[in-house]
């Protein structure tokens, strides 16, 4: 189903991707590969099709889910090696090789096909240990498996650096993994990887990015997703559709599945748009110190875009001099989280709209 709004899994689901995914599949042969691209626009979807197209086996972690501790992060682990051993269920060799090797591995716990991971300071094992794991079931099966972090960029502070050491260790001598790293806040992903000091640092990699649709691609992908569902929908709500929501396929999408369960009509369904792109706002602006945030937003949402201009409005909020630096700083920050472009421009315009409500 075109407008079903989990990511997809299946080639017959994906629309469009064609090209990227036999890039990606091809990619799962190199030791690193980047997956990047705006928010929504189907890195998730991307990915898993092509590991499912390619049948290779993976370990998928979504680091959205949490990542501050080394209790977090072994969780996640421990969830996504356990969903291995089920997908592998199938696969009788890999399955054995995997239980068999793990068991052998100091603060690993395994019950029937779950499997939990030691955090604590004495047990838990080291990633390049679990990392090891894979890499021999990778050889003893003949293929790469693929390791994916999704939302890489999540991957800070100490326990960040402790994953970006592992992955970096692995790279150089574990020749049977593939690792994909996606991310949507394209300035902190690639700040990680092109910081000189980060143990990743000068490791070659493969890329392929995600995109808007066009115009007109957008609108074949709800006409093909109404007549899947054989509903007609008028060519002028299409249209008024895709001037609201951009060719943004997760919003798009979005919009099918909403309209197709009868939750009313464009303007509402663009409000609930709205309401949750505003509270992803809010989740990023409670990370952020300076109040400026909020401030800087709502005025580039209302056209603001010109340094001087902002500026003056900011002082004049404040009710005081703002440096240059401090102004600098946020809109570089918005960037790097691709909130806006290169020319303060939001990257979607529903965040825009969200922005206007702060
Ligand atoms: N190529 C595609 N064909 C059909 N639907 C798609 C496609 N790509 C994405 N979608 C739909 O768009 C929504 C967002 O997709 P997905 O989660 O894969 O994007 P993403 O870039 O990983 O998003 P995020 O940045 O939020 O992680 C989902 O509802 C998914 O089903
Ligand atoms: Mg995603």
């Amino acid at each position: 189903m075109l407008f079903d709004p989990r990511p997809k899994t299946s080639r017959s689901d994906l629309f469009n991707y064609e090209e990227e995914l036999s890039r990606l599949i091809k990619l799962f042969d190199d030791p690193l590969v980047v997956v990047s691209g705006l928010r929504r626009t189907g890195k998730t979807s991307l990915v898993l099709t092509a590991l499912n197209e390619s049948g290779k086996p993976y370990l998928y972690v979504d680091l959205r889910e949490g990542f501050s501790s080394y209790r977090q992060l072994y969780t996640l682990l421990a969830k996504s090696v356990s969903e291995l051993a089920h997908r592998a269920s199938k696969r009788r060799g890999i399955l054995e090789n995997l239980m068999r090797l793990l068991s052998r591995i100091r603060g690993v716990s395994i019950y029937g096909l779950e499997i939990s991971i030691s955090w604590s300071r004495r047990e838990k094992p080291l990633l390049s240990e679990l990392f090891g794991v894979l890499d021999e079931i990778g050889g003893k099966a003949g293929e790469r498996v693929v390791v994916v972090f999704d939302e890489f960029q999540h991957s800070r502070g100490s326990i960040g650096w402790v994953l970006h050491n592992a992955i970096a260790h692995s790279y150089d001598f574990d020749k049977n993994l593939s690792f994909v790293l996606t991310g949507s806040e394209m300035g902190v992903l690639y700040g990680i990887l092109r910081n000189p000091e980060n143990p990743l640092y000068g490791r070659a990699y493969g890329e392929v990015r995600t995109r808007k649709l066009t115009r007109e691609e957008s609108i074949v992908f709800l006409e093909k997703g109404f007549n899947e569902a054989q509903v007609r929908v008028e060519r002028e709500e299409l249209e008024r559709v895709v001037e609201e929501l951009d060719g943004i396929i997760g919003w798009l999408a979005y919009y099918g599945y909403l309209r197709l369960k009868s939750a009313g009509n464009l303007e509402n369904i663009v409000e609930e748009a709205v309401a949750l792109a505003k509270s992803e706002l809010e989740s990023f602006l409670s990370t952020r110190v300076s109040g400026r945030y909020r401030l800087i937003l709502k005025l580039l949402a209302e056209g603001v875009r010109e340094w001087r201009a902002l500026k003056r409005h900011l002082e004049k909020a404040e009710g005081r001099e703002v440096s240059d630096r401090a102004l600098y700083e946020v809109l570089q920050q918005l960037k790097s989280h691709s909130i806006i472009d290169e020319e303060n421009s939001f990257t979607d315009p529903v965040v825009k709209k969200a922005a206007l409500r702060l």
